[in-house]
């Protein structure tokens, strides 16, 4: 699979090589072959192949084509030799969430490399030796003849390995202490911010430029700005991976959702000749606006042509008539009636007020995706009176703390021990959860039983969010889906029982509308399988007469909003119902984080509409509309 083409002249702002590919699979198929050959051709010779290794969500795809390319296509590793880039100090080898133990359930164990030629730093060497440490792991691999070919991820700071802000171009492996991002971005899997690891021991920059060939992967849209700002942005060590333009045979290998903030993706009538579709004309304007600081109504016509704009004045005429056009166009993005308001003319209304009410079916990977998106559409399509049903995909119970596992277990112990009636099974049940809480320690992989009830513990949250978005116990669904259920962060597998869960739900209601999330997302993630789910789904249901008659509506996750110019409704909140859903939020106590419960992000669309000349309103709620064509 080749990547998208692409023209120099489209590449002008890239000072690194970029491939995009229209999925992870692609991109790790066309890499793991380059691998492929590298090893072959160097083992002809008599060679080994020296490569550098990442861990994370991101190469799973990639390690998992190696390990097809193995099994299927007799690909030998008995000539490779490896070095990992990074682990968390502290954590000793069979820790759960130690990269020792993440490289050998994910491919060490599954292909034929020699033990000896493995190496993973390690993170239990004692600080006073660490600096000793780390010379000995650069001198292992300079007499392994040096890193033929490094991979890597990125993480949200910029860093590379571990490399994070104010790491120097000329580092070398050692001690760092991770980023506060960082620390966030694992925290899902330690099971809460307090048990990430604060060290790790890290390849340095100059270690990694070392290498004579350098593949940096990144998928999903959370990756998009810094992916922009490492390839376009200028090098600095507050972005660790910009350091790989000053590398002669360095590339980033992307997909389109991480490409999405590129210049060539983004602006692309900066980057060469475009044809104006109207999606491209509303983003161009509403660019304009921003970029000079006008509402839609004030910009003119010298401004257009001073940002390559010219060529849309001579299409819609002057600037006046497209100013006019765009603002209609974002203006009849905002509805009160998020399911169609009924008896209205609903020509320039996102939705149709036919039929009323409608049945909505809203998906929610884990709860409080959906209350965080769309707490206020919720209440308000149940107070119009649409028959709303939410599905929570998965139990999310991999979020709820032992902390509330603990309190849940602790109250039933003794409310049966106080019991004057015979709750012995209930007396046991408590004591066995509580003891294997404590067996378990703050790492050690939850039981079936435990992760039973911290989901429950989880749906509890869900409805009581639900209760105070108006929405009643019995029109929520929990799916439990398989691929959950069975698995864990990064180890997710989708299968046909996970589509044919959600295949049934819909089939069942028979929406008018459906609302989804996670089609940008890191495909690994919770977010991004439960998507896959539906879209497989809705395929399978294509041609039904309800489907035909069905808008599918998408919100956006936890980490990137909608920018104006790709909502295609927009649910405005008066500050009594953006209260009403910060309260809402809250009952998510299992799973509290802080930083989504402000309601900043729904204030800040509406600051953005303010700013484009339309109604200023406290907050907003935004949905892009799914079209069948792009399933
Ligand atoms: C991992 C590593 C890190 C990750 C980065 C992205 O060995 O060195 O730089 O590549 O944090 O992590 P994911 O892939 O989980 O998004």
């Amino acid at each position: 699979m080749e990547p998208l083409a692409c023209s120099a002249q489209e590449q002008q702002f890239e000072k690194i090589p970029t491939l995009i590919f229209p999925t992870p699979g692609d991109a790790c198929a066309a890499l793991a072959a380059e691998i492929r050959q590298l090893i072959e051709s160097k083992a002809a010779k008599g060679e080994t192949t020296v490569l550098g290794l990442a861990t994370g969500s991101t190469p799973v795809p990639f390690y998992r084509e190696l390990i097809r390319l193995h099994r299927e296509e007799g690909l030998s590793f008995e000539t490779v030799i490896t070095f990992n880039l990074d682990e968390y100090h502290g954590l000793s080898r069979d820790h759960p969430e130690s990269y020792y133990r993440f490289m050998h359930e994910q491919l060490f164990d599954h292909i034929n490399l020699k033990p000896e030629n493995i190496h993973v730093p390690d993170g239990t060497i004692h600080r006073d030796e660490v600096f000793e440490y780390c010379a000995g792991y650069e001198q292992a691999i300079e007499d392994a003849g040096g890193l033929d070919m490094q991979i890597l991820g990125i993480g949200r700071t910029g860093h590379i390995g571990f490399n994070e802000p104010g790491s120097a171009r000329d580092s070398r492996t050692r001690l760092i202490t991770l980023d506060r991002l960082t620390r966030i971005d694992a925290a899902a899997d330690f099971q809460g911010e307090q048990n990430v690891p604060r060290f790790a021991i890290t390849m340095g920059v100059g270690t990694i430029l070392a290498a004579r060939r350098v593949a940096l992967l990144a998928w999903g849209e959370n990756k998009a700005d810094i992916v922009a700002q490492a390839v376009e942005g200028e090098q600095t060590d507050a972005v660790s991976a910009s350091f790989l333009q000053g590398h002669s045979a360095s590339r980033f290998i992307i997909n389109k959702a991480a490409a999405s903030a590129l210049k060539r993706v983004r602006l692309p009538w900066l980057t060469g000749s475009v044809t104006w579709t109207p999606d491209l004309t509303r983003r161009a304007v509403t660019w304009l606006a921003f970029k000079t600081g006008k509402p839609f109504l004030k910009l003119v016509d010298e401004e257009y042509s001073e940002h390559g704009m010219a060529d849309l004045l001579t299409e819609h005429g002057s600037a006046y008539d497209l100013n006019i056009k765009i603002f209609n166009d974002i203006q009849h993005t905002i509805t009160g009636w998020p399911g169609g308001k009924p008896d209205a003319d609903d020509s320039n209304r996102p939705e149709r007020s036919e039929p009323s009410p409608k049945r909505a079916v809203i998906f929610s990977p884990e709860p409080q995706d959906d209350v965080l998106a769309m707490g206020g559409t919720m209440e308000r399509l149940v107070k119009q009176g649409h028959r709303v049903l939410v599905a929570y995909q998965t139990s999310g119970d991999l979020r709820v703390s032992d902390a509330e596992t603990q309190k849940f277990s602790t109250a039933l112990f003794e409310i049966s021990d106080q019991s004057p009636h015979d709750w012995k099974d209930q007396l046991g049940y408590a004591q066995n959860i509580l003891s294997q809480l404590e067996e378990k320690g703050p790492f050690g992989e939850p039981s079936p039983e435990l992760r039973q009830l911290k989901g429950l513990i989880r749906r509890g949250d869900a409805r009581n969010a639900c209760e105070a978005c108006s929405i009643r116990a019995d029109q929520i669904e929990f799916l439990d889906l398989p691929f959950y259920k069975k698995g864990r962060y990064r180890q997710f597998t989708l299968s046909d029982e996970d589509v044919d869960s959600v295949v049934a739900v819909l089939d069942k209601m028979k929406p008018h509308q459906i609302f989804a999330t996670g089609h940008l997302a890191d495909p690994s993630s919770v977010q991004g399988v439960a998507f896959e789910a539906v879209r497989r789904a809705l395929i399978k249901l294509q041609d039904t007469d309800w489907m035909k008659d069905c808008y599918v509506w998408l919100y956006r996750g936890q980490q990137r909003e909608l920018a104006p110019h790709e909502i295609d409704m927009a649910v405005p909140m008066s500050p009594g119902q953006l209260a009403t859903k910060l309260n809402a939020i809250q009952k998510f106590q299992s799973h509290s984080n802080s930083e989504l419960v402000d309601g900043s992000r729904n204030r800040d669309i509406a600051v953005l509409y303010d700013k484009l000349g339309l109604a200023e309103y406290e907050a907003i709620e935004a949905f892009e509309r799914y079209l069948p064509e792009s399933m």
